[in-house]
């Protein structure tokens, strides 16, 4: 069985990395306009650094929890069938085992050279405008998918919700696109839907089932299931 997962930022949330739209969650501290377009970049560089560094310590510090691990898991079991695409930005996917992620909003620790398109790993906090290491201009930015830039890996992830069997969205609001839409190209392609959420979500009608609770409890239990434990 070939199986597509989306994960958002309430998979991350027991680890105690904060959600965007929940209560306390990083929008309500933070204005997009401020720190996450290309538009507040080019205004006040310092700032959106600041606050992806920031992000990128606290990020550094969360463990991956039962919902990752359970990940990790079904892709030991299922190999090149299993395929997770992520918005988090985070690594804890990675740091459970998983190695078939995408990283469609990119990643903490990563820095994209806007001199010569290189992506890199952090060398230093960005706020510090460390230097390239591939070409030595200080032209590093965070390797992040601000609003109105288009994300990562697209055709890759069609492709693979063409030919997936199940569909599984875990701990994604379903506020942004593309992402929110992969459950409509999903359902066309014929495969099942699996919402898996603490709550309701904006899309969880599209869905075919729909289960709530926390991920640490919920995704464990429906990888036990798919793997007939
Ligand atoms: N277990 C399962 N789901 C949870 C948990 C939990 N413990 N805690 C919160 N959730 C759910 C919430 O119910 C909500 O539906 O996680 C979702 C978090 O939604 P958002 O904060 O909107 O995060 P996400 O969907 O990942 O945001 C998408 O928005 O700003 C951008 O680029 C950013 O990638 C991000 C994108």
């Amino acid at each position: 069985m070939r199986i597509v997962v989306l994960t958002g930022a309430g998979i991350s949330a027991e680890s105690g990395v904060p959600t965007f739209r929940d209560a306390g969650g990083l929008w309500e501290g933070h204005r997009v306009e401020d720190v996450a377009t290309p538009e507040a970049f080019a205004r006040d560089p310092r700032t959106v650094q600041r606050f992806y560094d920031a992000r990128r310590h606290a990020a550094s510090l969360a463990e991956p929890n039962p919902a990752h691990d359970a990940l990790a898991r079904l892709e030991d079991a299922l190999g090149d069938d299993l395929l997770i695409v992520t918005q988090n930005v985070d690594e804890l996917h990675e740091r459970a085992g998983s190695s078939r992620v995408v990283h469609m909003h990119g990643r903490l620790a990563s820095a994209l050279c806007q001199a010569c398109g290189a992506r890199v790993p952090v060398p230093a906090d960005l706020a510090g405008d460390p230097a390239c290491p591939v070409c030595g201009e200080r032209a590093l930015r965070p390797d992040i998918v601000w609003f109105g830039e288009m994300p990562y890996e697209l055709d890759r992830i069609d492709l693979a919700l063409a030919s997936c069997d199940l569909f599984v969205a875990i701990g994604t609001s379903g506020a942004v696109y593309p992402a929110a839409g992969f459950v409509r190209t999903a359902t066309e392609f014929g495969a099942s839907t699996l919402e898996l959420n603490l709550a309701g979500s904006e899309v969880s009608p599209l869905f075919d089932e729909v289960r709530v609770g926390p991920a640490s409890v919920v995704v464990p239990a429906w990888v036990d299931e798919v793997l007939g434990r």
